[in-house]
């Protein structure tokens, strides 16, 4: 009988699945090659396992990217040109680029997952997203073995989304990304939560760290710790809807907050439409809604991934029912 390996260590929700089997790759030869061995069955590449929900087993191989390396590729006065293999821990590219003095993502601290599966999602935060610094990318084309470069135009890239997770899903496999950062600080403190606890701090000198650790101390406060407590950050996206509905909820829910986008339509946050739903700090056995921000599902330990959907699905339809605003996950669900 086969042996199953346990996936419980491999997803930040901390949530029991196997898979057939679980292999690394260090560089291009090696991911070519599984997926050579590999070809008979199903598998997938997995990054930090963030952003990811196994509700099931995982009948397939699990490939891990393990390619490490960071590399000054280009220079000129304004920018540098950094070329990051896509099993580098984002966070730890990003306290890397702060030392060096490169600018840009200082803002996206803290944010679990790898540098490959950055882009897949077009990560975001406090007023930065991914597509600011994106240059260009590597990837495998999976059918042909062949390497293909995207630009930032073929990226498709848009909140929370890209072409990879849409017509190139499951087609590519993320090896590098290749950012410009700038060597003059352009800081972005327009977030209110960054500008607070800027002032707050008594900050007089603005500098990446400052910026960085701002974050990293907001974060701390609202998201939980995967180590610590099973999440995958937010599980749904903030909705998108028309101005003119937008003008028709406000009226029966006058606190309603949202930010106007070009296109005459509102983001609403999903985390108040959850909290005002009374689902802020619900809790289902091992499972809930975080106390501090009900955008994230949380697992307290033994939870089971397809509960975690379930509750998912019964707050999607209770928001569908409330306030007919369809709900949207960001988080993949296997
Ligand atoms: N809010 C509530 N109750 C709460 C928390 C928030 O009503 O308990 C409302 C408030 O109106 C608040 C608004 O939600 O002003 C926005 O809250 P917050 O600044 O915490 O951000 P968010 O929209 O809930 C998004 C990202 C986060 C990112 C933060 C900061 C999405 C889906 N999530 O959350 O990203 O860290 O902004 O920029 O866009 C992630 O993607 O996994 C993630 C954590």
């Amino acid at each position: 009988m086969r042996t199953m390996q346990d996936l419980t260590n491999y997803n930040t929700f901390g949530v029991h699945a196997t898979a057939n089997s679980i292999r690394a790759f260090h560089n291009l030869e090696e991911l070519k090659h599984l997926i050579k061995i590999s070809k008979n069955q199903n598998f997938m590449v997995l990054g930090g396992g963030s952003n990811v929900l196994f509700t099931q087993n995982y009948s397939g191989v699990i490939l891990k990217n393990a390619m490490k390396g960071i590399m000054v590729i280009g220079q000129t006065e304004e920018h540098v040109f950094v070329k990051v293999e896509a099993g580098e821990n984002w966070h730890e590219f990003v306290l890397y680029a702060i030392q060096q003095g490169w600018c840009g993502i200082e803002n996206l601290s803290l944010i679990p997952g790898t540098v490959g599966a950055a882009p897949m999602q077009n990560i975001g935060a406090y007023g930065v997203e991914l597509e600011q610094v994106f240059e260009h990318l590597h990837a495998l084309h999976i059918e042909t073995g062949e390497m293909r470069r995207f630009s930032h135009a073929e990226c498709n890239f848009a909140y929370r989304n890209s072409f990879f997770k849409q017509g190139g899903k499951g087609k590519y496999i993320i090896t590098s990304v290749v950012f410009r950062l700038d060597l003059t600080p352009n800081f972005n403190t327009s977030y209110g939560a960054i500008e607070s606890t800027l002032e707050t701090w008594g900050v007089k000198e603005l500098s990446l760290k400052i910026i960085s650790d701002a974050v990293i101390y907001i974060r701390k406060s609202k998201l939980p710790d995967p180590a610590k407590l099973g999440n995958a950050g937010s599980f749904f996206k903030n909705p998108s809807i028309p101005q003119i509905k937008y003008q028709d909820l406000k009226e029966r829910f006058p606190e309603m907050p949202a930010y106007e986008l070009p296109n005459d339509e509102v983001k609403v946050p999903a985390a108040w439409l959850i909290e005002q739903a009374g689902w802020k700090g619900h809790r289902r056995g091992p499972i809930g809604v975080h106390a501090k921000q009900p955008l994230v599902l949380v697992n307290y330990g033994g939870g089971d991934g397809r509960k975690i959907k379930k509750l998912a699905e019964d707050i999607r339809l209770d928001i569908l029912f409330k306030y007919d605003i369809d709900l949207e996950p960001e988080v993949n669900m296997i």
